[in-house]
């Protein structure tokens, strides 16, 4: 804890609960919104974290009644909630339920929402404070956003709040990342701007910022003296599903890369902020992104591909070609990677190696620092055989935790030394289960606390790293195949090979 009495104004061990307030949900029959808003305003009230009167009042073009709109709700917190249902927590919470039937540029539907959150400030004591959530896709966003603005609904009254919350994408490039960051500025000033990238919601991730910053173990370490080159990979076993409307012309570059994967690398490259504080952090995850850049050949320090079938799950599965509402030229990819460099006295010449792809070889998220080999070794070239380079593996997900990799004696009358593994597994050390992504960055948003929503500097850096190497991809044409239950196409293992390194295979 810092001795300065101008820091830590508040005990953060103390439960955060929010103060009287609502939620106004845009795009409630979609699958974000059943999936992960939904559930987690129900584990929030379920913790009690939620204020008694807390309010969520659904917008859809549904013609449909208030019961309608509870049903739906009971039926994706039965299906997806984390914690377990108790009906009296679910009644308290489903009195607060309101639907609004109505299209986007629908004024009499926008009056409608107004009346509807000034009866609940009424009677439920919310106070004016509203957030609006929209978990529609990005062509409504202004539609949405200026409607509020226009029936008064975006500005606060005196002693309360308004925010909105944008789901990505930000964008598909910088320039249109920054039209769409301009128009919502327009309506909702900086500090009421919330941007969700999950990945930030997710307590392995914070871990990120508690393994680094609240040890002296690791840092020392931590640059480029020891460290040889970090892998960051998101690897989903899943294809695209029912989401072919929203992936195909996206790929895995826009979806995961440019938010998720960025946002991993900023946190395990940043420097120390001065403190937690949402202007600290994020002028540190800033900075890293200020200093990326990218090889000189993006034909030898990128991959793409795209899944063809094979099998998943021990069953067999079809090709991104063959998928429900994918054109059959599609060229988009379902695998990206990238090497990255971070242009920083503690960086420089430390490549970072990120990947992500879809029907790759199982579901794993991880972080891993790979270091240089021990300058010298005393030992005869036999006994290291097995010995390979140090690590520390930040696991993200589905296994969270961290392992790290050395060398030890294997037992004998011999000296020989191989990796073994020393693990930290949450389930063994903490009793408590992660809330999921989404209770915390809802919590977040109702309590004004924007630390972990990346601010539009970050989304507009991330797009100035990535739009080169999509616009090289769009000159190139077709991704390169792999086969559904591998590890991506074979570009990807050639573009480490000619570093000397291999991917991970976790
Ligand atoms: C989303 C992407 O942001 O993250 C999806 O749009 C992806 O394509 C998902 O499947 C993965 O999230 P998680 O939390 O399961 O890693």
């Amino acid at each position: 804890m810092s001795d300065n009495p101008l820091r830590d104004p508040q005990d953060r061990r103390l439960p955060r609960i929010a103060g009287p307030c609502g939620l106004v949900l845009f795009g409630v029959t979609g699958d974000l919104s059943r999936r992960k808003v939904m559930p987690a305003i129900y584990d929030l009230a379920n913790r009690g974290l939620l204020p008694p009167g807390f309010s969520l009042v659904g917008f859809a073009r549904r013609d449909w009644a208030e019961q309608d709109f509870e049903q739906i709700v009971h039926d994706s917190v039965k299906e997806h909630a984390r914690t377990e249902f108790r009906e009296e927590v679910w009644r308290q919470l489903a009195a607060g339920f309101r639907f609004v039937p109505g299209d986007f540029d629908d004024d009499d539907a926008f009056d409608a929402l107004r009346r509807t959150v000034q009866e609940l400030d009424d009677v439920r004591g919310t106070g004016g404070n509203y957030a609006f959530y929209l978990a529609i896709p990005p062509g409504f966003f202004a539609n949405v956003i200026n409607q509020l603005k226009q029936h008064g609904l975006a500005d606060a009254g005196p002693g309360s709040w308004r925010r909105v919350v944008v789901e990505k994408p930000f964008g598909h490039d910088l320039t249109s990342a920054r039209e769409l960051n301009q128009m919502i500025d327009e309506v909702f000033p900086s500090g009421t701007v919330f941007r969700i990238d999950h990945y930030l919601g997710k307590e392995t991730v914070q871990n990120i910022l508690a393994m680094r910053f609240a040890n002296n173990l690791f840092e020392p370490v931590w640059n480029s003296h020891y460290v040889d080159h970090v892998q960051i990979t998101m690897a989903e076993d899943i294809g695209i599903g029912g989401r072919a409307g929203y992936y195909d012309g996206i790929g895995a570059a826009r979806d995961v890369i440019q938010n998720h994967l960025l946002q991993l690398l900023a946190l395990v490259a940043m420097e120390d902020p001065v403190s937690f504080d949402a202007d600290s952090l994020r002028l540190e995850k800033q900075k890293v992104l200020e200093s990326v850049v990218l090889p000189r050949s993006l034909d030898r320090a990128t991959a793409r591909g795209q899944y063809v079938a094979g099998w998943a799950g021990g069953e067999k599965v079809i090709g991104y070609l063959d998928e429900d509402g994918i054109d059959p030229a599609s060229t988009t990819e379902t695998y990206a990677a990238v090497r990255l460099g971070v242009e920083t006295r503690r960086w420089a010449g430390v490549p970072f190696y990120l990947r992500a792809g879809k029907r790759l070889g199982r579901r794993v998220t991880e972080v891993a620092v790979v270091f240089k080999r021990a300058p010298h070794l005393p030992f005869s070239a036999t006994a290291t055989e097995e010995l390979t380079q140090n690590a520390l593996v930040i696991r993200v997900q589905p296994d969270e935790g961290m392992t790290i990799r050395f060398g030890a004696k294997v037992p004998g009358t011999t000296m020989e030394i191989r990796d073994v593994n020393m693990d930290f597994v949450y389930g063994g050390s903490f009793t408590e289960s992660s809330p999921e992504a989404y209770e915390r960055l809802i919590l977040d948003v109702l309590l004004g606390d924007p630390p972990l929503f990346p601010r539009h500097e970050e989304v507009e850096l991330s797009w100035r790293i990535l739009d080169p190497v999509l616009d090289h991809w769009a000159r190139k044409g077709t991704p390169e195949p792999y086969e559904s239950g591998t590890w991506g196409p074979a570009s990807a293992d050639a573009m480490l090979a000619r570093d000397g390194r291999v991917w991970r295979r976790p």
